[in-house]
Order: structure tokens, then C-alpha cells, then sequence
């Protein structure tokens, strides 16, 4: 075992185990350092700590790669449809239940009568992200499974977040726009069962087409996980006092809601509007993200872990341009997007920050086109990670070393004071 060597100011020496992943990935176990030293290590946004292991992503920032339990996304977007992937990133190669799976996929997606009524209380302009994650939590109270085994009970409550929470997305949308609820249908697939939810009753009555059925599959797989991001953590986190799955997803919507995360894709079209609608100086715009002084940043831009073009933000930028030519669309936020990004990567402000389009800066466009509305899109993320959330949430509970996670601090407030 290879170790690293550590000399603190009291001169006190201390060896820490090196543990090195599948791909080299090389990292200090400190689990000892506290008791051996009374020190603890201080990394405020987490960007040099390893929280956990885990076998189901790979993320290579500097050189731009994601994988799926070791499949390169370029290949499961050409390879497998959402549904697949789900139970890959789930089970692994245990492929035995999937028929079962996705059975079992299509007989839980409705949602019981009563959580209906749940709808009414919401005011109409409530965000759907706001929906979902208070109709995810009350889920809880519609399922218990006293007569089941642990496991039994992670796989039936797995199920039934897959197959529900998209019917409580569509929902969302029918209640904000005064549609009445459509019901899944049981013969659908799932893509095609959102769809069907959604806009079943639309004038516009292309939405099986199966660009838009392709677009949509590409959309959910590019999205369904992506190692430990600030929400994939919050699961985890939460998950980690036992909660239950529901609770758990639940605090992981809401942390994907932050425009900082998930929220950063209707971010990227409030942005390219207001380019727009400002006769398209996305000149201005550059600067203003540029400007220290200005809380102006270009949203759909950077990453924390890639330094290079996010792989998916390439493969929806190709799909982008795919649909709007099969659908005869010409949208002008795509022209201002591809200015932005040829403009930004020649910028020496972004390249020496290794600041590259994300997946969220092509992706709403493609919504837009799909016929989301903006306040949609991070629900549709939240569509796309829900597999890797449940992913991350079996692994970690299905580990016997698991314990609740409770981080440290250092303490810089008062010293000790009386109060009279
Ligand atoms: C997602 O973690 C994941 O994997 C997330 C995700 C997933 O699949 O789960 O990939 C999904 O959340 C994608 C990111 C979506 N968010 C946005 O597009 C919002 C805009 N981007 C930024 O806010 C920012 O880039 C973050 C939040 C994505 C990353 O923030 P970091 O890692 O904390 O980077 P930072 O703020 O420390 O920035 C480093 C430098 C700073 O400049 P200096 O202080 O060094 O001079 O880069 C600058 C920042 O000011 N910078 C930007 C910028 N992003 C970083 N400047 C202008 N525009 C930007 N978008």
C-alpha cells in the first residue's frame, strides 16, 4: 500500500494510506488524521475531497470524458434508450430483471387519486420545480411495505420513483398551464408516456414524432448522472441518516433547482432572450461576464470538474441542430448560443480558466423546440438524474460501511463569555 507522508508545525510525522481508483485517480485516506493528530483538513466547496468510492461514473475533466458503469456516453446515446440505462446505472450488468423492470415500470406510473388534490393548493404560477419536490416527499406517506424484505423494499420504492415521478412532472405542467391531468397509458414506453401526458391533447400533434422521441431518450440518458455534483451529494448526504427514498430524492430536486446547478438551464435562455432582446450584442455580454464588478456570469459556461468541452454539451449541440432542421425551426437564440461559445472559447478570459459550454447551454434550446416551456427545464433535468440519484442512494445504502455523513468545522467565532 502506498502511503503519503505528512510533518505538521508540531513536527509530529503521520503516514496516510494513497488509494487509487479504477483509472488511476489517486487520493490521501485520511480517515485516521483526527485521531492520530487532532487535525482535520479544511476544503470549503469540496473541490479537493473525495466524498465516498463508487463504481457507477467516470468523469475525466481535463479531457472531457463520462462514462456509464464504463461506457462512454457517445456510445450509450447511439446504443440504449433511457429506460435501459436507468437499470444499468442502477443494477450494473445484473440484466436478468430487466423485462421485469420495466414492466413493473409501466404498472406503477400512476399516482394515487387522492394526491390529485395536492394540485389544487398550488397557485397556478408555482414553479414546477416547487411541485415536484413537495409531491415527491408526500409520496411517502402513500406507500409503506411493512411486509416486505429491505431489499424488496428498495426495489419496489425504486419502481415506483421512476414510474411516478415523470406523471407528477406532466401534472405539473397540466396544472400551470389549467390542462386537465392525462393518465398514463400502460402500452407506452416512457419517453412516449411523458409525451403523452404532456401534450396528448395539443393542437401541434407531432409530439410522437420520433425525432422528438429521440431527442427527448438523448436529452434524459445525457443527463442521468454525473458522479458526486452538488445534488448526487445532497442524496447522498440525506440518504445517509436513513431517511427514506423519497425524502432523499426530494432534497436532491431541491438542490438541483439552484441556478448555480440544474437551474442554470432556463438560466442559459432568460440569458440568450435578454441578448436578444437587446438587438443581439452578445459582445456587451462577454464583458459584463468578464467584469469583477458585475454579477453578470455566462450561464451555460464552465464546470468545476471539466476543464475541457463538456462531452454532452457536444452531442445535444448536434441533436440542437438536428431537430430544429427536422422540424423546420429557425430559432435565433441558437445563432447568439453558437456566437457566444466561438466568441467565449477565443477569449483569453475563458480559455485560461478552462471555462467551456456545459451541458445546460444547448440543452433548453432543444427543449424550447421539443415544446417545454422555460419553467420546465429543470424539471426535465431532474427527469434525467433521478436514475443516477436512486443510482448513488442504493450504493451507498447497500454498503455496509455506511455511516451518516457529518462533516467538521473549524470554529472562528467569540472565544467563551459569560451571560449575565
Ligand atoms: C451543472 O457538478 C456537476 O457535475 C454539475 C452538472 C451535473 O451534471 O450535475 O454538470 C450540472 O450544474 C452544470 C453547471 C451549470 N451552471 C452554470 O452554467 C452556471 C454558470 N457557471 C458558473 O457559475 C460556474 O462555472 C460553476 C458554478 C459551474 C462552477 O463554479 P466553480 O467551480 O466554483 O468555479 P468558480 O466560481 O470558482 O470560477 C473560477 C473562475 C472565477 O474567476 P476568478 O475568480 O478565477 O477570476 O472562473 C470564473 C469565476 O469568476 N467563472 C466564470 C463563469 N464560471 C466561472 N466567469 C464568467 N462566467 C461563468 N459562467
Amino acid at each position: 500500500m502506498k502511503k503519503a507522508k505528512l510533518i505538521l508545525d508540531n513536527n509530529q510525522t503521520i503516514e496516510l494510506p494513497i488509494i487509487e481508483g479504477t483509472e488511476n485517480e489517486k487520493a490521501i485516506d485520511i480517515s485516521t488524521l483526527r485521531n492520530e493528530t487532532g487535525y482535520i483538513t479544511l476544503d470549503p466547496g469540496y473541490g479537493n475531497t473525495g466524498a465516498c468510492m463508487s463504481d457507477i461514473t467516470f468523469i475525466d475533466g481535463e479531457t472531457g470524458i463520462l462514462r456509464y458503469r464504463g461506457f462512454p456516453i457517445e456510445q450509450v446515446v447511439e446504443n440504449t434508450n433511457f429506460t435501459d440505462l436507468s437499470h444499468l446505472l442502477i443494477y450494473g450488468d445484473k440484466k436478468d430483471d430487466l423485462m421485469e423492470f420495466k414492466k413493473s415500470l409501466r404498472q406503477h406510473a400512476v399516482i394515487h387519486e387522492d394526491m390529485k388534490r395536492f394540485f389544487d393548493g398550488f397557485p397556478s404560477n408555482a414553479h414546477p420545480m416547487a411541485i415536484l419536490s413537495s409531491m415527491v416527499t408526500a409520496l411517502s406517506s402513500y406507500h409503506d411495505d411493512n411486509d416486505k424484505t429491505e431489499e424488496e423494499k428498495i426495489d419496489i420504492n425504486i419502481v415506483r420513483l421512476l414510474a411516478k415521478v415523470k406523471t407528477i412532472a406532466a401534472y405539473s405542467y397540466r396544472k400551470s398551464h389549467g390542462l386537465p391531468f392525462i393518465y398514463p397509458e400502460p402500452e407506452l414506453g416512457y419517453v412516449e408516456n411523458f409525451l403523452h401526458m404532456m401534450f396528448a391533447d395539443s393542437q401541434e400533434d407531432n409530439h410522437s414524432d420520433d425525432i422528438i422521441v429521440e431527442a427527448l431518450n438523448l436529452l434524459l440518458i445525457l443527463h442521468a448522472d454525473h458522479e458526486q455534483n452538488c445534488s448526487t451529494s445532497t442524496v447522498r448526504m440525506v440518504g445517509s441518516s436513513q431517511a427514506n427514498i423519497y425524502a432523499t430524492i426530494s432534497a436532491g430536486i431541491s438542490a438541483l433547482w439552484g441556478p448555480l446547478h440544474g437551474g442554470a438551464n432556463q438560466a442559459v435562455i432568460e440569458m440568450l432572450k435578454m441578448i436578444h432582446e437587446d438587438g443581439g450584442s452578445y459582445k456587451k455580454y462577454i464583458d459584463l461576464a468578464k467584469d469583477k464588478n458585475s454579477p453578470f456570469r455566462l450561464m451555460g459556461f464552465g464546470h468545476r470538474v471539466y476543464k475541457n468541452y463538456d462531452p454532452r454539451a457536444r452531442v445535444i449541440k448536434k441533436m440542437t441542430e438536428k431537430v430544429l432542421k427536422k422540424l423546420n425551426i429557425d430559432d435565433p437564440l441558437l445563432d447568439i448560443a453558437k456566437e457566444l461559445e466561438s466568441v467565449a472559447l477565443s477569449d483569453e478570459y475563458f480559455i485560461k480558466r478552462g471555462l467551456y459550454p456545459n451541458v445546460d447551454f444547448y440543452s433548453g434550446i432543444i427543449y424550447r423546440a421539443l415544446g417545454f416551456p422555460t419553467n420546465m427545464f429543470t424539471v426535465m433535468f431532474a427527469l434525467g438524474r433521478l436514475p443516477g440519484w436512486i443510482a448513488h442512494w442504493r450504493e451507498m445504502m447497500l454498503n455496509p460501511k455506511s455511516r451518516i455523513n457529518r462533516p467538521r468545522q473549524i470554529y472562528t467565532g467569540l472565544n467563551k463569555r459569560d451571560c449575565k
